[in-house]
């Protein structure tokens, strides 16, 4: 199977979004209140799924990586970190009073910023409020964004007797003297042992990240960092595409004295790397992501049952309805999104007068809940039957098709080039077509047709 043709990915490596979120969150709005979020709220407790994914957002990191394009600051005091997890409890009391406390938690994310840095009695306090307003699935997936610059092995016997049981691992790079460079600390223990001492512990899974492109970067550091992961065997590897945007985060300047891989040095990364991890048994899913074949992904990916959210990829049965605690935090509800405002302590501001601290948000509308489904079936199952859409939203295939603007014409140049399969009824994604698939999700999405284009490259 082909899955990579550099001259197509060349030609159609253009701007576009990642579709995490439909419509895309430069759509949101701050027109959007607090009130509406409110409704949003009650109105998540009618409609489907009925599960509940909580993701709790710690935007604080000891150390400010150059590279790091996530919402985190630096840590402040032991008051700053205390006064940000009261307000955090707070919100989860007051977003817990309006929900149906029958609904089960199947999925609780950690993520930031650097969770595992915190002093554990905040996690442990944080995670009894949630125990004490939700109602926890039989196994719920309890993960936690993890750096190994702070993780002790004892770390993890106490993180999975909070009932941590999923992991990701952000390694970036195994070659200690490039960490230096970003302004990294190297693993504080050996990946060996970090991985061992986990499942050890009764951790499901572990996921080892890495990012490739990074500025200094060679194409032999990323290559002995995937040779370390296929050592260890971790459940799922993800390999992340650096991003540079230096308007955005100034810190990423300082490395712009280092070389930074041009697209074509990243292409050759990713491809060296996808032959290297798919030739080591993984299965990709997705554009950055593989997971071992009996993983629950793999077998989601088979079934045609594979989602994702802002935190990643997620099987249908342990999909819920997202609801964000903590600054920058975006709710994913079946009525729209809402995102909390960037500033800890605009955010710790808002909480102590008991108010949502809601910045901006989206309410979707009917035609947009649709193309939403529709584009997360492309994204992320590389199929779509029009048929089951429409049986979904109880209306006909052909509405389902209007409301994407979908004629079979407009994808005449993927079908010819071997991207895809279509007819009036199904979309197949070859193995051929599965890096662009950016560019033929596009295809469904009529925003883009008059988009203001501030996305990232495709690749
Ligand atoms: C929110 S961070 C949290 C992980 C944890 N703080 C750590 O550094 O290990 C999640 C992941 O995003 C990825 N990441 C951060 N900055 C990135 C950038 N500029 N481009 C691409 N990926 C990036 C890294 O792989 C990182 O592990
Ligand atoms: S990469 Fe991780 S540890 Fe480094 S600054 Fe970003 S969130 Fe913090």
């Amino acid at each position: 199977m082909q899955y990579i043709d550099k001259a197509l990915i060349k030609k159609y490596n253009k701007a576009g979004p990642r579709y995490t979120s439909y419509p895309p969150a430069n759509y949101f709005t701050e027109s959007f209140t607090p009130e509406d979020y409110l409704q949003m709220l009650e109105a998540s407790n009618h409609k489907g799924p009925g599960n509940i994914s909580l993701y709790v957002h710690i935007p604080f990191c000891p150390q400010i990586c150059y590279f790091c394009g996530c919402n985190t600051n630096l840590t402040g005091s032991r008051e700053q970190l205390r006064s940000y997890m009261e307000a955090l409890k707070k919100e989860i009391r007051l977003v817990a009073r309006h929900l149906d406390r029958s609904r089960p938690v199947t999925q609780i994310h950690w993520g930031g910023g650097t969770p595992n840095a915190l002093p554990f009695h905040f996690i442990e306090e944080v995670m009894e409020v949630i125990h004490q307003h939700f109602t926890l699935a039989t196994e719920p997936e309890v993960a936690m964004e993890c750096s190994p610059a702070y993780l002790k092995l004892n770390d993890l016997i106490r993180l999975s007797r909070m009932g941590f049981n999923r992991m990701s691992l952000g390694i970036q790079d195994a070659n200690n003297n490039l960490l230096d460079k970003l302004n990294r600390k190297p693993p504080l223990y050996p990946l060996e042992d970090l991985y061992r001492t986990a499942k050890k512990a009764g951790f499901r899974g572990v996921n080892f990240d890495f990012v490739y492109g990074l500025p200094g970067q060679t194409h032999q550091d990323h290559m002995q960092s995937i040779d370390k992961a296929l050592q260890i065997q971790p459940e799922r590897i993800v390999t992340f595409s650096y991003a540079h945007v230096p308007w955005f985060k100034a810190h990423q300047k300082k490395l712009e004295a280092y070389h930074l891989p041009d697209a074509n040095e990243k292409l050759n990364m990713l491809e060296a790397a996808f032959q290297k991890i798919t030739s080591g048994g993984y299965v990709p899913i997705g554009m950055d992501h593989y997971a071992k074949p009996d993983d629950e992904l793999a077998r989601a990916l088979e079934n045609k049952s594979l989602q994702r959210n802002f935190q990643g990829y997620v099987t249908r049965e342990k999909t819920g309805q997202v609801y964000a605690f903590g600054a920058t935090g975006i709710s994913q509800l079946h009525e729209g999104y809402s995102q909390n405002t960037r500033s800890p302590e605009t955010y710790q501001e808002a909480i102590n007068q008991q108010r949502l601290p809601v910045f901006r948000g989206y309410r979707l509308n009917q035609a947009e809940k649709i193309r939403r489904k529709v584009l997360q079936e492309i994204m992320c199952n590389h199929y779509l039957d029009f048929l089951t859409i429409a049986n979904d939203f109880q209306i006909s295939p052909r509405e389902v098709r209007q409301t994407v603007q979908y004629d079979p014409a407009n994808l005449s140049e993927f079908i010819d080039e071997g991207l895809v399969r279509a007819d009036e009824n199904k979309v197949e994604v070859t193995s051929k077509g599965f890096f662009l698939i950016r560019n033929i999700a596009m295809q469904f999405d009529p925003l883009m047709s008059n988009a203001h284009n501030s996305y990232s490259k495709t690749i």
